[in-house]
């Protein structure tokens, strides 16, 4: 597969098989996304993995919250406004899904709200003392692990709801006060049963947002 094909082939996957994902696969993937650009080689990611008991941990912990109600608190706080041009692209998300996918589309939150079902999640963390250049690289770093991951059978998708609850994952995953969540990828083998798992996104045409100059 050639990164072409790899860029064309990534797509958020938002419902997994219950097959675990071996230690061995997943490191071989974040090995590979160390190569990722960061300022001066600063590398500021700081990965927690949550498997097995622990994640099944998170899933019960998240399970209470949403029984509570509780007021999510993601530690990337969402923008207070958005811009024009994002309101334009986010509108087009649910009526795509809706044509491609039909009803299934319903199980959108159910399936944010158990985690995809995902063997695992990688939660990426930066130190707190860092500023949004760090962010930048933390970003290539996580486009990065989605593109190894295509290269192992592996499917992903970043969510924000992964990060809702950030007192469960600090007490599971032991994350030291100094780091700040930034995003956490769910990674495993995608359910192709689920119809939800087709629906390939679109993009704006391409002269809406790049400006050449000659
Ligand atoms: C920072 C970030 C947060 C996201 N949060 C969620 C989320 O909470 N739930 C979800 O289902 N998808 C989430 N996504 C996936 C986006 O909806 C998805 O990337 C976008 O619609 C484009 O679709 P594609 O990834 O299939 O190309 C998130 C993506 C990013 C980069």
């Amino acid at each position: 597969m050639n990164v072409i094909e790899a860029l064309n082939s990534r797509h958020s996957t938002r419902a997994f098989l219950p097959k675990p994902v071996g230690k061995e696969e997943l490191l071989a993937v974040l090995e590979a996304a160390v190569r990722a650009p960061s300022w001066a080689n600063s590398q500021p990611w700081e990965v927690f993995v949550a498997m097995g008991d622990t994640l099944e941990s998170i899933k019960k912990g998240y399970k209470q919250k949403y029984a509570d109600k509780a007021v999510a608190a993601p530690e990337t706080p969402r923008p207070a406004n958005w811009s024009e041009a994002a309101i334009r692209h986010q509108k087009q998300l649910h009526p795509d899904m809706v044509r491609d996918c039909g009803d299934v589309v319903e199980q959108f939150g159910a399936l944010n709200q158990s985690m995809f079902n995902a063997p695992a999640v990688i939660y990426i963390c930066m130190d707190k003392v860092l500023s949004e250049w760090s962010m930048y690289d933390i970003g290539a770093y996580a486009q990065s692990i989605m593109l190894a991951a295509i290269e192992r059978g592996l499917s992903t998708v970043p969510a924000i709801t992964l990060m809702l609850y950030p007192d469960v994952l600090r007490r599971e995953l032991k994350i030291p006060d100094n780091l700040q969540l930034t995003i956490g990828i769910a990674i495993g083998y995608a359910d192709k049963e689920n119809k939800i798992n087709s629906f390939i996104s679109s993009r704006s045409p391409i002269d809406e947002t790049v400006r050449f100059f000659e």
